[in-house]
């Protein structure tokens, strides 16, 4: 499903970055992480894009590369590891691996552009998106437009939404780790079928699904981590972990740090689309 343009026009940076409470802080800081090099923020190595090879990320002292998770002994999740965006959609709905499915009105796999640069992973649907069949459509997912806005970018328009799972955790408590797990194969294909340059986690459980159990999420900012990429051959795709739209909604201060997160975000999209650009332009016709 592609989300919508908002109705009544588009509206200024100024006037997003006021709407969502974010200025003039964020103003500020956007300017600093766009005209500095980011400490922590590794360099990019050449690599080459879709088709090929996709991003690698270098310095290694700043990059936490994840350890390859043991394969669960159940034929399930090589069974996923095969799908197509087709077969995956037809599962998914279909998903009885735990009980998550009782209570659900419909499963929500995912949205946006299937070939996007950007994917975006939360915890889970809530009501609305239980309701809807698509991911952050209630009110954190208006302040998700607002945060993706601010950075120039646009539901459905190179950015992919998905969630840690695909159905909605009675009363939207947060999915347990059992829940993660068994949706654990779902996430993965959609990365192997995506191939972004880039992934951004929303919050714990989507830091949790992809990372593992690291640490609390204050103390997973502001690193950059590496996935291995779908592809192998060593190369990688850059995590950046920020906090959850819900949560900001609750916590305005962590505003500030959020916007922090998406312009190193921004700043590592850029460098990962010039090195891919160099490789390109360097590669024998
Ligand atoms: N919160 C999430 O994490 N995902 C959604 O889709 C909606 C709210």
């Amino acid at each position: 499903m592609i989300a919508r343009k908002p109705a009544g026009g588009p509206l200024t940076r100024a006037q997003l970055l006021r709407e969502i409470g974010l200025s003039p802080q964020w103003q500020l800081r956007e300017q600093r992480a766009v005209t500095l090099p980011t400490p922590g923020v590794p360099a990019i190595t050449p690599a080459e894009r879709r088709p090929e090879a996709p991003n690698a990320i270098a310095t290694p002292a700043a990059v936490t590369e994840l350890a390859p998770t043991a394969a669960p002994a159940s034929a399930r999740p090589q069974d996923i590891a095969g799908m197509s965006w087709e077969q995956l959609q037809h599962s998914v709905a279909a998903c009885r691996a735990c009980a998550l499915c009782q209570q659900r009105r419909q499963a929500v796999l995912g949205v946006g552009d299937i070939a996007a640069d950007w994917l975006f992973i939360g915890e889970g649907p809530g009501a609305e998106e239980d309701a809807r069949g698509e991911p952050f459509v209630g009110p954190a997912g208006k302040l998700l437009d607002a945060m993706l806005a601010a950075i120039d970018l646009q539901r459905g328009e190179d950015v992919y939404i998905a969630n840690a799972v695909k159905c909605r955790p009675p009363n939207n408590r947060t999915p347990e780790a059992a829940e993660i797990a068994t949706c654990a194969p779902y996430l993965r294909r959609q990365i192997a079928l995506i191939q972004p340059r880039l992934i951004v986690l929303l919050g714990r459980a989507a830091a949790h699904a992809l990372l593992g159990e690291l640490g609390s999420l204050a103390s997973l900012r502001g690193k950059t981590f590496a996935y291995p990429a779908p592809q192998g051959g060593g190369s990688t795709i850059p995590v950046v972990v920020t906090y959850h739209p819900a949560y900001l909604l609750r916590t305005l201060p962590d505003k500030a740090k959020a916007w922090e997160d998406l312009c190193r975000a921004r700043a590592l999209m850029r460098a990962a689309k010039a090195a891919a650009a160099q490789t390109a332009g360097s590669s024998p016709a």
